[in-house]
């Protein structure tokens, strides 16, 4: 839930003289979260790499990466068989020379699929399928073992009304296809955490029900799923989130939680008020992750405003990092990082 308390108090600064306005400390994000044993993390595009700005702040706030793009199967399979790593390498270097863990992402979706793939589902056998997916999972989780802290495995695998997602896989594999794909990414790479990664799981609902009441019952076969990944795609005119109640649940099963994209978008331009908003709700989320101990990570979606996906997917709405167009953190900047600062969360009980 959104603290209300806390958003009157932010609401109440807007109207003081600028002199009040909250400041940023020195100390980048990733030094901050060291302290409650939180990793901080960004999804990057590899192209933006070269941009010196882009770049500096990439490795100077996060403790991990996650590529936006250049994991997906459309990008590292564009022929059948023929496998392009280059993007996911370079990202990879990167975060190793800036000592970054990686989350790799994604493994099984039903979005950015190869076009080869599209084509020929149709006309392929269940077996043909599952022994593709079996292939696509088992090569790219060995390309990169050893180097991918923590995988999305199976991405966005429910609709919005909680039922699992009607996408090529279910149609011709069924609901298995899931626990499929954590076992054959798991015999690939033992030591990666392995993650489902969904998004509106933020607050309790229909959705969020019936995907807690799914991975209760991966955990309960055994199948090798080691977290669940709140995506946290926020919106600053729906400010509910029960993010602490709904992580604490799946932390009683025995496994990890991470928010892995967040972002807070709004209508553009976006007014002083919504820019109170956008910063609670950054400040809640974070501190929601810092009071469940097995939150492991706090991942944003997009360095800055102008590389975010929000204007492109909704028109009219935007403003949803913490950077501006310029590369010059914002109020919402300053709110995540006081909320960092409170801390908590100790080191998660797992090794792995
Ligand atoms: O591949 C083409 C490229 O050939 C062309 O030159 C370029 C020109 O615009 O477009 C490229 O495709 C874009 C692609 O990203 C790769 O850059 C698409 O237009 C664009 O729509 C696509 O958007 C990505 C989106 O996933 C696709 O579903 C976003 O960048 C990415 O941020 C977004 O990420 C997803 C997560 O993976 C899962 N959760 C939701 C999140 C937001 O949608």
């Amino acid at each position: 839930m959104l603290a209300v308390a806390a958003l009157a108090g932010l609401a109440g600064c807007t109207s003081q003289p600028a002199a009040t306005a909250p400041q940023a400390s020195a100390a980048p994000l990733r030094t901050i979260a060291e302290k409650s044993g939180l990793r901080v993390g960004v999804a990057v595009d590899t192209d933006r790499l070269s941009d010196s700005a882009y770049a500096k702040l990439t490795a100077q706030q996060f403790s991990t990466v996650t590529p936006e793009n250049a994991m997906k199967w459309e990008v590292v399979e564009p022929k059948q068989g023929q496998y392009d790593w280059s993007a996911a390498d370079k990202l990879v270097d990167f975060a190793q020379a800036h000592g970054q863990l990686v989350r790799g992402h994604n493994l099984v979706w039903y979005s950015q699929l190869p076009q080869w793939l599209t084509d020929e589902a149709p006309s392929l056998t269940a077996d043909q399928l599952s022994a593709i997916l079996q292939k696509h999972i088992t090569d790219e989780v060995t390309h990169f073992t050893g180097k991918i802290w923590q995988w999305d495995v199976v991405n966005e695998a429910f609709d919005d009304s909680g039922n699992l997602r009607d996408n090529i896989w279910i149609e011709k594999l069924g609901p298995d296809y899931i626990a499929d794909a954590f076992r054959w990414a798991h015999a690939a790479d033992p030591d990666a955490k392995l993650f489902l990664n969904d998004y509106g799981i933020e607050t309790d609902g229909l959705k969020s029900q019936a995907e807690y009441d799914f991975v209760k019952q991966l955990v309960a076969q055994g199948v090798p799923i080691d977290g669940v990944g709140f995506e946290t795609h926020l919106d600053a005119d729906d400010p509910e989130q029960d993010l602490q109640t709904v992580m604490t649940q799946y932390a009683k099963l025995g496994i990890d939680v991470a928010i892995t994209e967040a972002d807070v978008k709004a209508r553009t331009p976006v007014s002083k008020i919504d820019k109170t908003i956008q910063s609670s709700m950054f400040a809640d989320s974070m501190s929601a992750c810092l009071a469940v101990k097995q939150c492991i990570s706090y991942t944003l979606w997009d360095l800055d405003d102008k590389d975010s996906w929000i204007p492109q997917y909704f028109p009219g709405e935007g403003g949803a990092t913490l950077y501006d167009d310029e590369l010059k953190p914002k109020p919402q900047y300053v709110a995540l990082q006081q909320a960092l600062a409170k801390g908590v969360k100790t080191a998660p009980p797992r090794s792995k």
